[in-house]
């Protein structure tokens, strides 16, 4: 189902696009993630929990589990066959966005989270309002690469440094940036 009214501020809702990028922008490779990082997947968890997650179709069959439970999943995908079960399926971005802030409102949750992949984050970036970069502090062979954007326009919040460990295999920086 295509809802295409909510109750609700929407306008109010923000969006907020999460990634986790190597140092040249590596986003993924052969449709799978490329860093092994568990405190970042955490963290992941936490400022994604009950936001609704709007994400393309390759990144959807990228997860082992679906939907990711707990938040209403929204896929974009082009193809009108296409069957997603548990998530809501869109054939472009906008009203993709508009449904996941409407989802937002109805539930009293501030935000929707933007995970990926490329084209998804290159269509919200100009409606995002927030953005969690966890910046990893390597290189990897990648087919998929975050945008280029424009720093100037976001200003830098907050941030945490994490070393590598067993359970992270190697450093990385969490930056939470909003637009200025
Ligand atoms: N590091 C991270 O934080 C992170 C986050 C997410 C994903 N990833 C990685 O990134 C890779 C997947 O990302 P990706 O960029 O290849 O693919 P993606 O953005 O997840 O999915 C691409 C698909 O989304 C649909 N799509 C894209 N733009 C659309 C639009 N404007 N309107 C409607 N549908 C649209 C199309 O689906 P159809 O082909 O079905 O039409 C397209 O093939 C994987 O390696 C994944 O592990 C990394």
């Amino acid at each position: 189902m295509q809802p295409s009214t909510f109750p609700g501020k929407h306008d109010q809702i923000g969006v907020r696009i999460v990634a986790a990028i190597g140092r040249r922008g590596e986003l993924g490779l052969n449709n799978k993630l490329l860093f092994r990082l568990k405190a970042d997947m955490a963290n992941f968890r936490r400022i994604t929990a009950s936001t609704p997650l709007l994400m393309g179709r390759k990144t959807w069959d990228s997860f082992p589990k679906r939907p990711l439970p707990g938040r209403p999943n929204i896929v974009a995908t082009r193809n009108l066959e296409f069957m997603a079960p548990g998530a809501h399926i869109y054939s472009s971005v906008p009203p993709a966005l508009a449904a996941g802030r409407a989802m937002a409102a109805q539930s009293g949750v501030a935000e929707v989270s933007i995970v990926g992949g490329a084209d998804i984050y290159a269509a919200a970036l100009p409606s995002a309002t927030h953005m969690t970069l966890t910046e990893v502090e390597a290189e990897a062979e990648a087919d998929i690469f975050f945008p280029v954007f424009d720093r100037g326009e976001w200003r830098e919040v907050a941030s945490v440094r994490l070393e590598a460990d067993a359970d992270n295999e190697f450093a990385f920086v969490i930056r939470e940036f909003e637009r200025r």
